[in-house]
C-alpha cells in the first residue's frame, strides 16, 4: 500500500468516521457507482462531491495540498463586499497545485459543478454563484483570489470559506477530519 494511502486510512480508522476521505483517495478514479447513488445520497447530500470526469484530478490536487500544507502560506483580507487572499507557496510542485486547485474550482463554479467534502459553505456559494465575482491572479509562487458579491450572506459565505481553506492550509488532514466530525454531528441534528 502506498504510504499516503497508509496514513488516509489510519487517519480514517482512528477518527470512525473518515469512509468518505478514505475511499475518495483510495479510489482516484472516481468514487464508483456505489458510492454516487447512496453514500452521497444520505444526510450529507448536497454537500459531498459528485463523481464527475474531473474528480480524481481535482481530488489529486487537494491530497497534494493537505500532503504539503506546511509548506503553503496565505493571507486573507476581508473586504466590505468579499474576500482577497493570497495562497503561495516556495515549493514549486505545492506551488502548481495551488494554481491549478484554483483555476479547477474557478471553472467549477462558473459551471456550477459542486467540488465538496465537508464544507458547510461550499453548498451556499454554488448555489448563489451568479451572485459572485471572481477575479483570479496568477503569482510567481501561487494564487491571488479576489471574489466579490452584492449580497450580504454570500459576502458571509465567501469570507467563512475562505477561514475554512486557511485552516486546511494550516492544519492539513486534521483539519479535514474536524471538517468531517463537524458535517456528521451537523447531519445527525438536521
Ligand atoms: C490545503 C488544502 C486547500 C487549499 C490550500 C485550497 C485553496 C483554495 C483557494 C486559494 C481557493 C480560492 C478561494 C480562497 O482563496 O479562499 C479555493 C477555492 C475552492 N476550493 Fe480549495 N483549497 C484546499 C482544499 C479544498 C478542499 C478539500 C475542497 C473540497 C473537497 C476544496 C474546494 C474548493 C472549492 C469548491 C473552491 C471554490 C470556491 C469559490 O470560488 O467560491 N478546496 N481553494
Amino acid at each position: 500500500m502506498k504510504r499516503s494511502s497508509k496514513i488516509v486510512l489510519g487517519l480514517a480508522a482512528t477518527a470512525g468516521l473518515g469512509f468518505a476521505i478514505a475511499a475518495a483517495f483510495a479510489h482516484p478514479g472516481g468514487m464508483g457507482p456505489g458510492m454516487r447513488g447512496h453514500a452521497m445520497g444520505g444526510p450529507m447530500a448536497g454537500h459531498m462531491a459528485n463523481g464527475d470526469a474531473a474528480f480524481p484530478a481535482d481530488m489529486g490536487l487537494v491530497h497534494d495540498m493537505l500532503q504539503g500544507h506546511d509548506k503553503i502560506k496565505r493571507t486573507v483580507r476581508n473586504l466590505p463586499d468579499g474576500i482577497r487572499t493570497v495562497t503561495e507557496s516556495d515549493d514549486p510542485q505545492v506551488a502548481q497545485s495551488i494554481k491549478a486547485h484554483v483555476a479547477s474550482m474557478e471553472k467549477r463554479l462558473n459551471e456550477g459543478r459542486i467540488f465538496n467534502l465537508f464544507s458547510p459553505t461550499l453548498p451556499v456559494l454554488f448555489d448563489n454563484k451568479d451572485k459572485i465575482k471572481t477575479l483570479v491572479a496568477a503569482t510567481e509562487k501561487g494564487s491571488a483570489v479576489t471574489q466579490t458579491s452584492d449580497d450580504p450572506v454570500v459576502v458571509a459565505a465567501l469570507q467563512a470559506h475562505a477561514v475554512e481553506v486557511s485552516e486546511l492550509a494550516r492544519d492539513g488532514m486534521a483539519a479535514m477530519m474536524r471538517a468531517a466530525r463537524a458535517n456528521m454531528v451537523g447531519s445527525a441534528h438536521r
